[in-house]
């Protein structure tokens, strides 16, 4: 110790708790009640996560076929605004599962199923009969009736659903993700 340590004002060891007392003690209450409250929070953010990550395993992928009715309720040469359910909706989606989209029946019977949203920033577009024209009411995007982009700010065409035709019902690769895989 240097000459000016003063001894009156230096805390008494036996008010600093002696190492093997209750202050470690403390300490570690302290320590694995943190690590209890990180590790659930942990667990709370990796549930969702995992869940969400393996749920195409467990129902069999990211998109199911879904019906559209009918083939012949789609009259040739026409394009018809119809819905269909979310083959993966929850009991808490109400009618947000019920989804919008357009089909287009070719002169020829062959169909194109449109997706509703706008590829710039996925307003509903609507179906112009008069003018053959899908256009979308928020910036002005234009699309020709086979989905492809005719003026505005769209980046592409109307995005499309894979579509078949099962014992007579018209039906779409419907699902989670957005129908990325053709284009118009
Ligand atoms: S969202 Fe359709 S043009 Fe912008």
């Amino acid at each position: 110790m240097g000459e000016n340590f003063d001894y009156k004002t230096a805390p008494d060891p036996a008010m600093m708790g002696d190492p093997s007392g209750p202050e470690p003690s403390r300490r570690g209450f302290l320590f694995w009640l943190g690590a209890a409250l990180n590790a659930i929070v942990g667990l709370a953010i990796a549930v969702p996560v995992v869940g969400y990550i393996i749920s195409p395993w467990k129902s069999g992928g990211w998109q199911k076929w879904t019906p559209l009715g009918n083939a012949d309720k789609y009259p040739k040469g026409q394009t018809r605004l119809t819905s269909y359910v979310n083959p993966f909706r929850t009991p808490w989606d109400g009618y947000t599962a019920d989804t919008p989209c357009y089909v287009r029946r070719m002169p020829s019977g062959d169909f194109t199923v449109f997706a509703i949203n706008c590829t710039h920033l996925g307003c509903p577009v609507r179906w112009f009969p008069e003018s053959n024209l899908f256009m979308c009411p928020c910036h002005g995007g234009v699309y020709y009736a086979d989905g492809s982009h005719a003026a505005g700010p769209p980046p592409r065409g109307l995005y499309t659903y894979e579509t078949r035709i099962k014992n007579g019902e018209l039906q779409i690769k419907a699902g989670r993700l957005p129908t990325l895989q053709q284009s118009a």
